[in-house]
């Protein structure tokens, strides 16, 4: 599988709904957290398998807008493992040359975790590998909103035109993936076939691939399938 990989190409900017940490701690008769541990522990695997394929981008959707909506156990673990694995994440960044960079709506964290993201950002931020984007307290209308509200305060303040003028890659420069390239390649696992707020704006046109595997059985075995189908779409933007 990875010597048809080279033939074809590598997606630049890979995205993924990681789902189904639930339901793999359930089949397993585990409380869903167990679930997330074992998710945090495939994140680390996959930011390194990405990174030596030679991918430029790789986003997670790590925590949600409405994942607040989770019981407070819930909520509470997931908290004690981005502290965790924010300390791993840095190693396996350095490692791998990987520059971090968290999109989504940080303010409503608690400071030493705003403290440790920024420490994550700050200090891979000369990396020159891959980027790895990790989205949390992100929603797309969200990220979108609060892009409108920071066009309206340019203008406020004479740094942007109102009306027409303003051009789809103009309103792209507000988002929180700025000067990102969309994803080529969104994968989800666990087999629902949902957006889940992830990447509206930026999706539109990426290739979507779902499977049926929980995300705490992910691997680079499933990276390299989801990358092999994607190489045999034809993608036309629009087009014919
Ligand atoms: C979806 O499974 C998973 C989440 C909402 C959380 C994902 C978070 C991680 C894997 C941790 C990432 C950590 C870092 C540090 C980047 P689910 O709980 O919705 O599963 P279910 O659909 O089976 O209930």
């Amino acid at each position: 599988m990875a010597e048809e990989i080279k033939a074809g190409a590598v997606p630049a900017h890979v995205a993924i709904i990681m789902d189904g940490n639930g339901r793999w701690a359930k089949k397993k008769g585990m409380p869903r957290t167990f679930g997330h541990k074992q998710g945090c522990k495939v994140v680390e695997q996959t930011v390194e398998d990405a990174a030596r394929l030679g991918i430029r981008y790789l986003t997670v959707y790590a925590f949600s807008t409405e994942n607040w909506k989770r019981s407070e156990e819930e909520v509470g673990a997931l908290m004690q493992l981005f502290r965790y694995y924010m300390v791993r994440l840095l190693q396996v960044a350095v490692k791998n040359n990987v520059r971090v960079r968290m999109i989504g709506d940080r303010r409503r964290f608690p400071a030493d975790i705003i403290a440790g993201i920024d420490r994550l950002e700050q200090e891979t931020k000369d990396a020159t590998g891959m980027t790895f984007v990790i989205a949390v307290n992100y929603g797309g209308r969200d990220e979108i909103r609060r892009a409108a509200i920071r066009y309206g305060e340019d203008i406020r303040a004479g740094k942007a035109q109102a009306g027409e003028s303003l051009t789809e890659q103009d309103f792209s420069a507000y988002l929180d993936t700025a000067g990102m390239p969309d994803p080529d390649l969104l994968i989800r696992t666990s087999g629902e076939l949902r957006l889940s707020n992830f990447l509206l704006w930026q999706c539109a046109y990426s290739e979507i691939v779902i499977t049926d595997v929980l995300w705490p059985d992910f691997n680079k075995e499933e990276l390299l399938k989801a990358i092999d189908i994607y190489n045999h779409r034809n993608r036309r933007y629009g087009g014919v």
